[in-house]
């Protein structure tokens, strides 16, 4: 064998070594690696690809060429494959390390997080896989009530919804930690009814967590939780499974009596051993003094950016609605999107000029 081919066949092996045990890269580790380069002992390269949805980099060792990490952005794309015998994603069989409750705790040090928590709802397989390699922690939240089966409120929420979402975005991520919303009325009866219901979730799902609303008054529910192997998040503040109670949606802690009320609840959600707090809606320092007084992370929605980290609800970020809260920032518009392209295949089917022959079966010559 000549040298040429014993080094392409080389370049190969190195290959095929990576893909069974490549180096998992977190992609916010991108400028570490960056510097990695200049002093690792084997030199080494990164290549760089912009795609459309995707900014991806590999990670090469510059003498055999062999790959030997890649960002988690490059493998939302390709580590992903579907069985076509049974029409289910399998998620890559050389996962990286998925996040996990002690490491999402442990970003909250001598109440203080160098590195925000990312956060970002999904309900959907497909959609899981896209935001895993950006998020910290994946939510199905209750809100699929209204965003995916256009109920009027979190109320009618079933077991049956949050379970066959939850295994969908567990199915579809392998590096988020993904917790799963408890239903109204799953959980509030007593600290028993919680746990059936949450172990029920975890064994239907595979989530590592569950979230439930509510402050001092369920406090001693989420102590019993976490004393028997199931993680909790807390959810204070605006809790929408509360807008009975509430009278609607709008910001919570106006009040002097109302903001002391959040943070004593804050304070019973975190001595009960939640492992980090949503807190929704709430006037700009309650979240702070949260934040600060606590040693579970605080995520915030509508909070302000006094928080250890930042959830939203991805249609809403996503331009899905044509109203959007205040507190959410549009990072696109996919409603106007989605609707110019039905528009474009709607006027093409109706001149005839879809399907052409690029999308036509011919048979082999
Ligand atoms: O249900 C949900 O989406 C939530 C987020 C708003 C935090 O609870």
């Amino acid at each position: 064998m000549g040298l040429r081919d014993r080094r392409k066949r080389k370049r190969y092996q190195d290959r095929k070594a990576n893909v069974a045990e490549p180096m998992a890269i977190d992609h916010r580790k991108y400028s570490q690696i960056l510097s990695l380069r200049h002093t690792a002992s084997a030199p080494l390269v990164s290549t760089h690809s912009r795609g459309a949805m995707f900014h991806s980099f590999r990670l090469l060792n510059a003498t055999t060429g062999g790959v030997i990490g890649r960002s988690l952005d490059s493998r939302a794309m390709s580590t992903f494959t579907i069985d076509t015998s049974t029409s289910r994603a399998t998620p890559s069989p050389v996962p990286g390390k998925r996040m996990t409750v002690p490491s999402i705790r442990a970003r909250k040090a001598d109440g203080q997080t160098e590195q925000p928590i990312v956060m970002l709802t999904a309900y959907t397989m497909r959609m899981a896989q896209l935001l895993d390699p950006h998020c910290d922690m994946l939510l199905v939240g209750d809100s699929l009530g209204q965003v995916i089966y256009g109920l009027p409120s979190t109320i009618p929420v079933t077991m049956e919804m949050m379970c066959a979402h939850g295994a969908a975005v567990v199915r579809g991520s392998w590096h988020a930690l993904v917790a799963v919303d408890m239903p109204f009325g799953s959980y509030e009866a007593s600290p028993a009814q919680a746990f059936e219901s949450a172990a029920r979730i975890m064994k239907e799902t595979g989530c590592a967590a569950v979230k439930l609303e509510g402050g001092e008054a369920i406090a001693p529910t989420i102590e019993f939780l976490t004393h028997r192997g199931i993680p909790v998040i807390g959810h204070i503040g605006l809790t929408p499974q509360a807008v009975n109670i509430l009278g609607g949606y709008g910001a919570r802690g106006r009040e002097q009596c109302e903001a002391e009320k959040i943070v004593a609840d804050a304070r019973a959600v975190d001595e009960a051993g939640a492992f980090s707090i949503v807190v929704e809606g709430v006037m700009e320092g309650i979240a702070r003094e949260i934040a600060r007084n606590t040693t579970a992370p605080v995520i915030g929605i509508g909070a302000s950016a006094d928080c250890d980290g930042q959830v939203l609800v991805i249609d809403d970020m996503l331009g899905m609605f044509e109203r959007t809260p205040r507190f959410v920032k549009r990072y696109d518009d996919l409603a106007e999107r989605i609707g110019k392209a039905a528009r474009a295949y709607a006027q093409e089917v109706r001149a005839r000029t879809f399907p052409t022959a690029d999308q036509t079966y011919r048979p082999k010559s």
